[in-house]
């Protein structure tokens, strides 16, 4: 049986070298696409709190949402702010942060529009995405190991493009890291 985001955080996240020099390389990849008028960022699915560590090293403003009551009492723990909140339906009101970001929560839905919408709403200008690209030769690989064994869909960039622009949202940048394992997507309210 597939697993839970909650059963992995409660299982503990440990780094092995790979996901080590995973997580250097998407910290380097956030700070060069990261607008430099952003003051604060919304992180939704926000885990461990590893992706919000790196927004606050430049210094923002961080709010964490996560589904997984065992993220959040983590991230509770040190002293993050944090609530236990669905990224497709929040509580924060129109364009509420210059930054909406998240971190490989979209390919776990076969149908993800319901957050972009959402993100799109709260977002003032930007959404910042870091996501697999399963069809790079270590994606392919990894996601045939099923590392994560939450499931997983397989999408394109243009898929995304298709549905933030049904929000009024365009692909201001693209990139990738991790040997091209992973993208790092930044959209702009057009
Ligand atoms: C790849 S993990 C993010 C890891 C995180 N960025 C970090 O640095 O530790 C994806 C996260 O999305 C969360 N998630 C799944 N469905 C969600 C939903 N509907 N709303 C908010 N978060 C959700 C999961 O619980 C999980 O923590």
């Amino acid at each position: 049986m597939k697993k839970t985001w909650d059963d992995v955080w409660r299982e503990g996240e440990s780094l092995n070298i790979f996901g080590r020099r995973l997580r250097r390389e998407q910290a380097k990849a956030i700070k060069k696409f990261l607008p430099k008028n952003v003051k604060n960022v919304l992180d939704v699915g926000c885990g461990l709190g590893r992706t919000m560590d790196v927004f606050m090293e430049c210094g923002l403003d961080v709010v964490g949402i996560d589904v997984s009551p065992t993220s959040i009492k983590i991230c509770k723990s040190k002293g993050l702010n944090v609530f236990l909140m669905d990224g497709s339906k929040t509580d924060f009101e129109n364009r509420s942060f210059d930054l909406v970001f998240s971190d490989g929560l979209l390919e776990h839905f076969e149908d993800f529009e319901p957050f972009v919408k959402e993100w799109c709403r709260i977002a003032d200008r930007y959404v910042m995405l870091t996501q697999p690209n399963h069809f790079s030769v270590l994606g392919r690989i990894l996601k045939s190991l099923n590392r994560h064994t939450v499931k997983e869909y397989s999408y394109r960039i243009i898929d995304f493009e298709r549905v933030f622009k049904k929000n009024n949202f365009k692909l201001l940048k693209r990139g990738s890291y991790n040997f091209n394992e992973q993208w790092v997507l930044l959209f702009e309210r057009i």
